[in-house]
C-alpha cells in the first residue's frame, strides 16, 4: 500500500499515545460509512467508544462487520446507542463521562436536501444543535463535527482555504455553513471547544453504493460491477478532492486531541490537496476493477445534465490542517481505490449469490 508518511507521523506518535492513555469517545453516525471507520480506528487503539445512530442512512451491518475486524476485548468496549439526535435526552445521555464527540450524524447529499430540505434541516440543525447543547452541559473536552466542503459554494477561486467561502449552492450547505456558525458562538459564549473538519469527497469500504443519493464511486463501482450504465453528470470534466477514509480519521483524531489552543474553534479543509476530473476518475476504477473482472475493461461511461447545485471544480489547500493539527493524509485517490475496490468486489459477489 502506498504511503505519502513516515511511521514517526503525529498521527502514528498520537496512536502510541492514545494506547497508553486511552479516552471515552462518542461517536454519532457510527453506523454509517465515516462513523463506522472512526469507531473501528478508536476500537483499535483500545479506547472506550459509545456509538449513536439512528439507521437513517447507516447500517447494522457496518457495525457488524467493525465487529468481525476488531478483537472481541476491543469490542467490549464498544457501546451502541439506537437513537435519534433530534431528542435531546438522548444526546446528553450519549454524552455522559465522554472525553471527546465525534459529531458525524447528519443527512448527506446535495440531492436529497434538495427534494426534502425539512428533513436535511431536522437532522443537520436541530439536531447538531442538541449535540452542542449536550457537549456543552456534559463538559467533554473536545467538540469534533463533520462540516463539508459545499460550504465553499459559488465562490470559484481554487485550492479552496478556509477563510474564503461563498454563498451556499443548496440546503445542506445551508445546514454545514449553520454547523460553523453554532460551532463558533458555542465557543465564544460557553467556551465548549469545537473543530470542524470541512470534509472533500470522502470515499472507501463501508460507503453506501445503494440508492439515489449514493455518492460518486461507490455508485460508479456498484454500476460497473453490475453490468448498468454509470452516467457522468455534464461533460466528465468537474473536478473533486476525492479523501480516502483513513485520511478523515486521521484529521479527526488529530482534532480531537490536539493541545495547541491555536488549533480550537477553527475548521479545516479535509482533503489531499489534488483534484481530479469526473472522466479521469471514471478510467481509474474501470482499470483497478478490471484485475477483479476483466469484462469491465470495455465499459464507456454515457453523458447526461448537469446536476443542480454541483460546484464545478474543487480542491482543497490543506496547510493549515498540514500545520496547526500536523495532518499528512496517507493515501492518494489511487492508493484509496486499490484499498477500497476488494471491499466493492466482495461486496457485491455476496450480493450476486443472495440474488441467485
Ligand atoms: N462522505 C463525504 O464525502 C462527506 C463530505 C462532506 C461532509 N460529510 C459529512 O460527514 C458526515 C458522515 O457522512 P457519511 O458519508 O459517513 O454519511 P452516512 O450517511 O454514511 O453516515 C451518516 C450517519 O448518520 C446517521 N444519521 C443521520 N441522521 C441521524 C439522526 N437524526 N440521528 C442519528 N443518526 C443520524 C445515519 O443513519 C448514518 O449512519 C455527515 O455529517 C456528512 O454530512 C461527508
Amino acid at each position: 500500500m502506498a504511503s505519502l508518511s513516515s511511521s514517526l507521523s503525529p498521527f502514528a506518535v498520537l496512536g502510541k499515545r492514545l494506547t497508553a492513555q486511552p479516552a471515552r469517545w462518542l461517536v454519532t453516525g457510527s453506523a454509517g460509512f465515516i462513523g463506522s471507520h472512526l469507531v473501528e480506528s478508536l476500537l483499535r487503539l483500545d479506547q472506550t467508544v459509545v456509538g449513536l445512530d439512528n439507521f437513517a442512512t447507516g447500517h447494522r451491518r457496518n457495525l457488524d462487520e467493525v465487529r468481525s475486524l476488531v478483537t472481541p476485548a476491543q469490542w467490549s468496549r464498544h457501546r451502541f446507542v439506537e437513537a435519534d439526535i433530534c431528542d435531546l435526552d438522548a444526546c446528553r445521555e450519549a454524552c455522559r463521562g465522554i472525553d471527546f464527540v465525534l459529531h458525524q450524524a447528519a443527512l448527506g447529499s446535495v440531492p436529497r436536501s434538495l427534494a426534502n430540505p425539512v428533513a436535511t434541516n431536522a437532522a443537520n440543525v436541530d439536531g447538531f444543535l442538541n449535540m452542542l447543547v449536550a457537549a456543552r452541559d456534559a463538559g467533554v473536552r473536545r467538540f469534533v463535527y463533520a462540516a463539508s466542503s459545499s460550504t465553499y459554494g459559488d465562490h470559484e477561486a481554487l485550492p479552496k482555504i478556509e477563510e474564503r467561502i461563498g454563498r451556499p449552492l443548496s440546503p445542506y450547505a445551508v445546514t454545514k455553513l449553520v454547523n460553523e456558525l453554532y460551532a463558533e458562538v458555542f465557543a465564544r459564549c460557553y467556551g465548549l471547544a469545537p473543530i470542524g473538519l470541512r470534509y472533500f469527497n470522502v470515499f472507501g469500504a463501508r460507503q453506501d453504493p445503494e440508492g439515489a443519493y449514493a455518492a460518486v464511486i461507490p455508485r460508479w463501482t456498484r454500476a460497473m460491477l453490475l453490468g448498468e450504465e454509470v452516467k457522468i453528470n455534464g461533460d466528465g470534466e468537474t473536478s473533486r478532492d476525492f479523501c480516502f477514509v483513513d485520511n478523515a480519521v486521521q484529521a479527526n483524531l488529530l482534532a480531537a486531541t490536539t493541545d495547541d489552543p491555536a488549533a480550537v474553534n477553527q475548521v479545516y479543509n479535509v482533503a489531499v490537496d489534488d483534484r481530479t476530473s469526473l472522466n479521469r476518475l471514471f478510467d481509474m476504477l474501470r482499470d483497478a476493477l478490471s484485475d477483479f473482472r476483466p469484462d469491465v475493461r470495455s465499459l464507456r461511461p454515457v453523458y447526461g445534465g448537469f446536476r443542480p447545485g454541483d460546484v464545478r471544480h474543487s480542491q482543497a489547500d490543506i496547510d493549515k490542517a498540514r500545520r496547526l493539527l500536523g495532518y499528512l493524509p496517507s493515501h492518494r485517490l489511487e492508493d484509496g481505490v486499490r484499498v477500497a475496490m476488494p471491499w466493492y468486489v466482495s461486496r457485491f459477489a455476496v450480493a450476486d449469490e443472495v440474488c441467485r
